[in-house]
């Protein structure tokens, strides 16, 4: 892989810190409405792309109650590695057994019968060729397709139609946040941001950013499917000072790449949100959508 194809790295401390955050925001009318869409599989099995930790398996798997299965697909073996630490963890906190019966799979053993969970290394820009789209009831993706092209999109679809497979994405951004109270740089800021989330993240094509809800639907639609919506903001309170803070500095990080002549005035906005964060005085609030498509 060269650099312009290599895939976009992600902080699994990061990944860690906006677990609350994810879980707090995202519909759980979509995932009942999926539910019952699999409700006459005996043991549904997802494949999660761009997995990272684990995060929305530990989330979307309450919602299934009974045994059920799990691939999780990420380019990243250290955030793969840290999936299966934190699955094991988040058993032990509940009282479920953790075993690797066959040292393929893990097996969470909940009251409703087991969660077998294993994953597959692969970079996901080769999807659709790469994925088990033949092994799995459900794909799911959790915070993925901001990064990904309409045309990687478009061959997704194509293949999930084919196999009448239902698509569940949650945590799209909309392109809408907001730092309260308000400063002079914000506007500088989102500006970068937004250009930021548009460059090519490896997915063989400017990356969907704030337009990925649009274009799930569009493109999920035009194979037949039904397209079900809902909002998943990160809703960060004053209290949540770690959380503010690192939405701020990702902020201006990203805004930096690209707005060179503004970098004074992005970097003394860092510092005074960085305060502010620190005196508990910054509050964020980040839209998304979660998005149900089904055949
Ligand atoms: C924003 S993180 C979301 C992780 C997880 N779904 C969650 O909600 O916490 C995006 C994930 O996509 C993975 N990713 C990005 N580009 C990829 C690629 N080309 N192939 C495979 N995984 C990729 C990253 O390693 C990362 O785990």
């Amino acid at each position: 892989m060269d650099n312009e194809e290599a895939a976009e790295e992600f902080d699994g401390d990061w990944l860690e810190l906006r677990e609350p955050f994810d879980a707090a925001a995202r519909d759980p009318g979509l995932a009942e409405l999926l539910m019952q869409h699999v409700d006459e599989t005996a043991r549904p099995r997802f494949l999660d792309l761009g997995a990272g930790t684990g995060s929305l398996t530990r989330w979307l798997g309450h919602f299934v109650g009974r045994p059920h299965s799990w691939i999780l697909a990420d380019a990243d073996a250290e955030l793969m590695s840290r999936a299966f630490d934190s699955m094991m963890e988040a058993a032990d906190e509940v009282g479920w057994k953790a075993t690797w019966p066959q040292k393929k799979a893990l097996l969470m053993h909940s009251p409703q019968g087991a969660w077998r969970i294993e994953g597959i290394l692969t970079n996901l820009a080769e999807a659709p060729d790469s994925l088990p789209l033949d092994k799995v009831d459900v794909v799911t993706c959790s915070a993925l397709c901001d990064l990904v092209s309409e045309a990687w999109l478009e061959r997704l679809a194509e293949a999930m139609a084919q196999r009448r497979l239902p698509f569940y994405a949650a945590l799209n951004v909309s392109g809408r946040e907001r730092f309260t109270p308000p400063l002079p740089g914000d506007a500088l800021v989102a500006r970068g941001f937004l250009r930021d989330q548009r460059r090519d993240k490896g997915f063989g094509g400017i990356a969907l950013g704030p337009e990925a809800p649009a274009v799930i639907a569009r493109v999920f639609a035009a194979q037949g499917y039904t397209v079900h919506r809902a909002p998943s903001p990160w809703i960060v309170p004053r209290q949540a000072h770690e959380m503010a803070y690192e939405l701020a500095l990702g902020h201006a990080e990203a805004a930096l790449r690209h707005e060179r002549r503004g970098a004074a005035q992005i970097r003394e906005w860092a510092e005074t949100r960085g305060l502010q964060a620190d005196d508990g005085k910054l509050a964020v609030r980040v839209e998304h959508q979660d998005l149900l498509c089904l055949p």
